[in-house]
């Protein structure tokens, strides 16, 4: 038996046992009489013990190894005169008799230890020894148990998973397709699925009415701290629903997950509109873990002398303020510092307008020049401010407004530590346009994706006003992040055939790219529907982290490179030319 024990085992219980265990040389202390050794595996620390009276020869081999060494050891479980209470193992150590050194290892690039010495670049070269660290595994243990609690929650729900193709032709989900040669086709390629969206709703037309994967979907798109250029979906399909039956059952999952694996239990989801969500938050996505909702004030500061509220006013623009509490004694130099962040171009905004409510209750803005203390008493009474709030005001055109706005909040509640990474605020975010403008291309984009069903009552607006066409879509949004998302579709081939339309692909357009699915639609299609979720993304709200990136095996950096392998790479000549290329 190559161990008779893990690194996590053993402990006052075991003691008088004789054990064999593996693994790595964490750390080696020389006490003169003693050498210490800490080994390591996937399980815990185990302290090795040598004593130079007892076992000279063994003693000296010990002294002779070097971190990250693999060793193979036999000894005798004994209760340890300093104990570290910290770890599992702590009480004991073992008094070595044997040891086998299975393999050397050349000194690592960096400290393979909880706080490590290796800088992000360093340690993604060599991400094999940045994932012997503790807090690294347990990043992926935490994604295992995920992952095996939704397999879990969704087969009792008679889900089967079946896995859809890899090598596919283009889906649109708004971002670029990767691409890939075909040899034996020259000159044609095939797309990597950004998802395996029409897949998943063919398997409705064939029947199988629940369906779901963990499937990698790839999308060429610029990378953020929760973007991956190949990332994972919980993807799911279900036929003879109504968006009822989805939003419960997947709130179901998501309670599921949060309480097997987080032990919490998270109240039920409550919705908000898509045009709620924009007005009270000014995002899609809002972080509902604090308040500070948006307060619009057109109606509080009309018929002033004040250039920037009455131009927003004549552009059919909005002035909205929202109540950061207990700021009211922000300095000018933290005032400034908010302006700028608005004025940065990324936001576009002019300027930040703000009004402090003093102590004795009576207002201080910045505008003082423009409104009596009447007019800012009504900003206070309709922004819910106490005496030592601070009201932030934005005035402009009504989107470009509410975005910056919406930024605002998030960095307000950033600074007033709001955002508490062990709080968890789930909702669903419905009604969602089913299409926007796109001025560039002057044309209508799908805000969700194409095969989306318009919410049954505004189908008679798909030619007179498209923009006013809700779409039967659903966001599940927890502390600011899209987790989720997924529509009820057309199953119609009639109704998504007009829809291509509004879209702007021809009749020959739509049949040449989606010609298989609006065939399919011809031999009973039932009504369906579905949602994914952005399983990386999951897994690191669940870890507490800003950043996919940890919970992913072997991510790519910033530039969508692997750096330990180095890809993306040039291929040869011969390749090449095999490919046609
Ligand atoms: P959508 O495009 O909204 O929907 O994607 C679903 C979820 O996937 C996650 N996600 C990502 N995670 C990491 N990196 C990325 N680059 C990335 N892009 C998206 C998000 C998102 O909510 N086929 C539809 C689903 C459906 O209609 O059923 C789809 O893919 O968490």
């Amino acid at each position: 038996m190559f161990r008779t024990h893990t690194c996590g085992e053993l402990n006052t219980s075991t003691i008088g046992q004789t054990t064999t265990l593996a693994g790595w040389l964490a750390k080696s202390r020389d006490l003169g009489g003693l050498t210490f050794i800490d080994l390591r595996d996937r399980y815990g620390l185990t302290q090795l013990t040598f004593n130079m009276d007892t076992d000279a020869a063994l003693c000296q081999q010990a002294r002779g190894l070097s971190r990250e060494d693999v060793l193979q050891v036999t000894g005798t479980v004994r209760e340890r005169e300093n104990k570290n209470l910290k770890i599992p193992t702590g009480e004991i150590e073992i008094i070595v008799t044997e040891l086998k050194v299975l393999n050397h290892s050349i000194t690592p690039p960096f400290t393979i230890e909880e706080e490590t010495d290796g800088g992000e670049d360093l340690r993604m070269k060599y991400r094999y020894l940045d994932l012997r660290r503790n807090i690294v595994r347990e990043k992926l243990e935490l994604r295992h148990r995920l992952a095996t609690e939704t397999r879990n929650y969704l087969n009792d729900q008679k889900f089967i998973e079946v896995e859809t193709p890899v090598l596919i032709k283009s889906t649109p989900e708004g971002a670029r397709d990767f691409v890939v040669p075909s040899r034996m086709n020259q000159g044609q390629f095939y797309a990597l699925p950004q998802s395996p969206q029409t897949f998943k709703q063919l398997l409705m037309v064939a029947g199988f009415d629940r369906y779901y994967q963990l499937v990698k979907c790839f999308r060429d798109e610029d990378l953020r701290a929760d973007r991956q250029p190949e990332f994972t979906q919980i993807d799911c399909e279900m036929a003879f629903v109504e968006r009822e039956d989805i939003l419960n059952l997947f709130e179901g999952m998501v309670k599921h997950l949060f309480k097997t694996v987080k032990g919490i239990d998270i109240p039920e989801l409550p919705r908000i509109t898509y045009a709620d969500a924009m007005r009270l938050y000014g995002s899609d996505k809002p972080d509902t873990r604090f308040g500070m909702e948006f307060v619009e004030l057109n109606e509080f500061v009309a018929g002033s002398e004040f250039g920037v509220f009455n131009t927003a006013l004549s552009e059919g623009g909005k002035i909205i303020g929202i109540c950061a509490k207990d700021c009211a004694s922000y300095t000018r130099k933290q005032l400034d510092e908010l302006t700028d962040w608005v004025r940065d171009p990324k936001r576009g905004m002019s300027g930040l307008i703000y009004a402090r409510v003093e102590a004795d209750g009576s207002v201080k803005s910045s505008v003082d020049k423009f409104f009596d203390q009447e007019k800012l008493q009504a900003w206070k009474a309709v922004c819910n401010a106490q005496p030592g709030d601070l009201i932030l005001i934005l005035a402009g055109l009504t989107d470009k407004t509410r975005n910056a706005l919406g930024g605002l909040r998030l960095e307000m509640g950033q600074r007033l530590d709001l955002r508490d990474k062990t709080k968890f605020s789930a909702l669903w975010v419905i009604d969602f346009p089913l299409v926007e403008w796109n001025e560039e291309d002057n044309r209508w984009y799908a805000m969700h994706h194409p095969f989306t069903s318009p919410h049954p009552e505004d189908i008679h607006l798909l030619d007179s006003n498209p923009a006013a066409i809700r779409a039967n879509a659903y966001d599940m949004v927890i502390n600011g992040w899209e987790i989720g998302g997924g529509s009820i579709r057309i199953h119609d081939r009639d109704l998504q055939s007009r829809n291509f339309q509004l879209l702007g692909f021809t009749e020959a357009e739509a049949q040449e790219k989606f010609g298989f699915l609006l065939d399919a639609f011809q031999y009973g299609a039932p009504p369906h529907g579905g949602i994914a979720f952005g399983f990386d993304r999951l897994c690191s709200l669940f870890g507490g982290a800003d950043s996919i990136r940890d919970f992913i095996a072997f991510p790519k950096n910033n530039s969508g490179r692997d750096v330990m392998i180095d890809a993306p790479g040039p291929i040869d000549e011969k390749q090449r030319k095999e490919l046609g290329l």
